[in-house]
């Protein structure tokens, strides 16, 4: 029989007119009375679709929902593997089953070996062993749909988590960004326009400056404003680990370098590759380190530890310290040709007392910051609480200025406004020398303060150089008594 003449031989056959809910089976036989006891035998359960040749099938699954495909295999002008193949194309989700002789078994087996074929029906067949093996094919089709639904439903989430993740790079680059490191004292302006400059280039950067003046700040505003921001910014405090572990974290080492070496492990200039690694206090490290450091520098290459490969890197170098390593070079404690690869460029902080045109603001800043964070409603400092914090010494700079003030914002109570007696007992003391208090005029304050401040820095100095009180006052030409009195009146520990 052919149905091909019968213009393409289409029927559709039993739809449901409830679209969603049954799944839709095509049928394809060129035999018009297997076709009709296939549907006798699925029932209308399913949307049937009948089709007397594969060209036929063919034009039905382009235009239909189909979950399931049962062909004959010998059909005249195209066989039913023939047919399955091409239906993959078309619909490559639908179950394909192959309905067929005994006779024929053998041409078969390359058809489902390649798994084209879900299962093959022998004819003449059972009604309920058809029926079972349609529900198990609908059950496998449900389960894969489902699969690419879930599928999409993650790449969904996938797209969504990127997008969350890029959101929170971009805080952190603001929270690193140029505009929250607080200054406009001309040292501070000055210090800017290079950071601008620097940020953009690959040159390494040593930045100097005490404790607390915000080295660390500035090194993650130059990663997070230049070209490799959307990379890794990774810091190692050199002063932080004995050598060997120093050596492993910044380089790597393989498996069995040393004991505690159970596995390979990745140094920190690898982890940085593209980025930019931050080596702080780098005046700390050990003759050894800085040949290894300049090796990195010079050649872009490291060796794990226990490796006798070395591999090449790209990575920014910035450095800190709050040594003088100029005086370290003089000395022989620092590689020379190390102090100059490190400081192609290089961002000296000045010390808070020398720009303390800054306090006020920063000040502020940080008020602001606390009372946000304390939920308080505190919105200055009386002129004499500013005059003191202007005044101050401020030896652990701007870290120190923003414990004062935090401690102050917790200690505050309810009040708008900072007042002097709010401040630590250190800060109000040494500016209202004995003597010079009461009607002191301006000037002759102000020159008490600087002279206050000199005492202060050559007693500290004296005793950081000495190691002791008795040998300190030796040193400053001053008896012991007379020493511990002004310490104290001084705020000094
Ligand atoms: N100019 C500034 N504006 C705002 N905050 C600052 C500024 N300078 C420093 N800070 C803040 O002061 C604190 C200390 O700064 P930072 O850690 O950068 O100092 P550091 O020089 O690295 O100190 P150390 O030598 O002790 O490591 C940080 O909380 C930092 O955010
Ligand atoms: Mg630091």
């Amino acid at each position: 029989m052919s149905d091909a003449d019968k213009g393409a031989g289409l029927e559709i056959e039993g739809a449901r007119r409830d679209p969603g809910t049954p799944y839709g089976i095509l049928l394809v036989d060129d035999e018009p009375a297997i076709l009709e006891s296939l549907k006798l035998t699925l029932g209308d359960d399913y949307r049937l679709y009948t089709a007397s040749s594969g060209e036929a099938g063919l034009g039905i699954l382009d235009r239909e929902e189909i979950a399931l495909v049962i062909a004959d295999q010998v059909m005249p002008t195209m066989s039913g593997v023939e047919f399955l193949e091409k239906a993959i194309e078309r619909k490559p989700r639908a179950i394909r089953m192959l309905l067929t002789g005994y006779s024929d078994l053998g041409s078969l087996a390359r058809a489902i070996n390649e798994g084209r074929i879900y299962r093959y029906l022998t004819k003449p067949w059972e009604p309920d062993e058809i029926r079972l093996n349609v529900k198990r094919a609908l059950e496998a089709y449900e389960l894969a749909t489902e699969n690419t639904q879930l599928s999409a439903a993650l790449a969904d989430a996938n797209e969504r988590l990127r997008a969350e993740n890029l959101y929170l790079r971009r805080q952190v680059e603001r929270r690193y960004a140029f505009d929250q490191i607080i200054g406009s004292s001309p040292a501070m302006e000055r210090m800017f326009e290079v950071m601008e400059k620097v940020a953009e280039t690959d040159a390494s950067v040593l930045i100097t400056g005490e404790t607390g003046s915000g080295k660390d700040l500035v090194a993650r505003a130059i990663h997070y404003s230049g070209p490799r921001k959307d990379r890794r910014f990774v810091a190692q405090n050199c002063a932080a680990l004995p050598d060997t572990l120093l050596e492993s974290e910044l380089f790597g080492h393989k498996r069995g370098a040393f004991t505690g070496a159970h596995a390979d492990k990745k140094g920190l200039f690898e982890v940085a590759h593209n980025g930019t690694i931050f080596l702080d206090e780098v005046g700390e490290t050990h003759p050894g380190m800085q040949v290894r450091l300049l090796r990195v520098l010079q050649d872009g290459e490291i060796r794990p530890l226990g490796s006798s490969k070395t591999r090449t890197v790209d990575v920014r170098v910035i450095a800190a310290t709050n040594r003088n390593l100029r005086d370290d070079v003089a000395t022989g404690r620092f590689r020379e040709d190390l102090y100059y690869r490190l400081r192609v460029v290089e961002i000296e902080l000045p010390p808070l007392r020398e720009r303390r045109s800054d306090i006020p603001l920063l000040a502020h800043h940080f008020l602001d910051f606390a009372s946000h964070k304390m939920g308080r409603k505190i919105h200055g400092f009386t002129n004499a609480a500013m005059d003191r914090l202007v005044a101050y010494e401020w030896s652990g700079n701007v870290r120190e200025l923003a414990n004062e003030v935090e401690r102050i914002v917790a200690l505050a109570g309810d009040t708008d406004t900072i007042a002097e007696d709010m401040l630590s007992e250190h800060l109000r003391r040494p500016a209202a020398p004995a003597g010079a208090a009461g009607g002191a005029a301006p000037e002759e304050a102000s020159l008490n303060r600087a002279v206050d401040a000199l005492k202060r820095r050559m007693i500290q100095d004296a005793i950081e150089q000495t190691g002791s009180k008795t040998r300190a006052a030796e040193h400053l030409g001053i008896p012991r008594q007379s020493l511990q009195k002004m310490m104290k009146r001084l705020g000094l520990p």
